[in-house]
């Protein structure tokens, strides 16, 4: 793992730099794409802060020198989605807290002791976060092995596949992928997103997925789709507010990397939203998005 992408802080935006609208936004410079942070926040922020910082945050290619912050973005952001499938994931599986309910019962009846009610629920939460955690780490292997163990060497070798980095006050705060679709001729998937914490709910995630749909038009893909097994709100509103449709759902999805051992079938199931954007005499395609 590589170096923190700045200084994390825990204290929130009064001690964090805020970026604001940059002049011209979204004028196209070269690759690079720059365009203003959401007014909206920073408002919220100069409110709290009473002060404003001037900052431009540019989309542009990956570059070799950006390795070590890219993964680091992109383990953090991966790595945020293990208590996000095991707790809060919970509500969206109700037979599985049919089962646990009911072996609570069961063991309370046999063994007619009160700790057992407290103490199942415990098991089974610490069971959800490790396999949870087991299985985010076997697909960060995975994408270790494909793409993101050698970035240059994946994206930048191929026509196919390119690699964007958010890039504020020269530290890279976001990372998002564009990758022809293996069996869907005509589709480009939009992968490997994810934005530093520090700097969401800025627009950068719109900026970044912006950035796959403007690769997707110049190169004439068909559509732009993409597959989260996310349950957090950020991400498929961030998906919707970039025009995605939400195309279907594959519940008991097997996420790349997972085994199908028993107790991790117990203890690890998630959704797997697909979600699609159709290129073809969509206003992004003539130009109005
Ligand atoms: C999902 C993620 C990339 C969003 O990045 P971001 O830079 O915060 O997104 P934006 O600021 O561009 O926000 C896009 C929209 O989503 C909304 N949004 C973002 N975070 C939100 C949150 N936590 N709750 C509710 N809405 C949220 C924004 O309000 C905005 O909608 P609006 O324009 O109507 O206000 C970021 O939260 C992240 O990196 N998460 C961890 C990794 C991850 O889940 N990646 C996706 C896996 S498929």
């Amino acid at each position: 793992r590589g170096k923190r992408v700045g200084e994390r802080t825990t204290e929130r935006w009064e001690e964090v730099e805020v970026p604001t609208c940059a002049a011209g936004n979204k004028a196209e410079e070269g690759l690079e794409n720059r365009w203003s942070v959401s007014q909206k926040n920073f408002e919220t922020m100069t409110a709290q802060q009473g002060r404003q910082r001037l900052g431009t945050v540019v989309v542009r290619e990956f570059e070799a020198a950006d390795k070590d912050q890219v993964q680091l973005i992109f383990y953090e952001g991966l790595m945020e989605m293990v208590p996000d499938t095991a707790f809060r994931g919970l509500r969206h599986h109700p037979k599985s807290l049919l089962l646990y309910a009911a072996a609570t019962v069961i063991c309370f009846v046999t063994t007619t002791c009160w700790w057992v009610i407290g103490l199942l629920p415990a098991v089974v939460l610490c069971g959800r976060y490790f396999y949870s955690r087991q299985v985010i780490h076997g697909y960060l292997e995975q994408a270790m092995n494909r793409d993101m163990g050698d970035i240059e060497g994946f994206y930048k070798n191929s026509p196919d596949a390119r690699l964007w980095v958010a890039v504020l006050e020269g530290k890279v705060v976001g990372i998002v992928a564009a990758v022809r679709h293996q069996t869907m001729g005509g589709a480009v998937e939009l992968q490997r997103m994810a934005v530093d914490r520090r700097w969401r709910q800025f627009g950068i995630g719109m900026a970044l997925g912006r950035k796959v749909l403007e690769f997707a038009v110049t190169n004439k893909y068909s559509s732009v789709v993409l597959g989260t097994t996310a349950y957090s709100r950020a991400a498929h509103k961030l998906y919707q507010r970039l025009g995605f449709r939400c195309v279907g759902v594959t519940n008991g999805y097997v996420t790349p990397g997972a085994t199908s051992s028993l107790l991790q079938n117990l203890f690890y199931q998630v959704h797997h939203y697909h979600y699609s954007l159709n290129l073809q005499n969509s206003k992004i395609q003539n130009g109005h998005h």
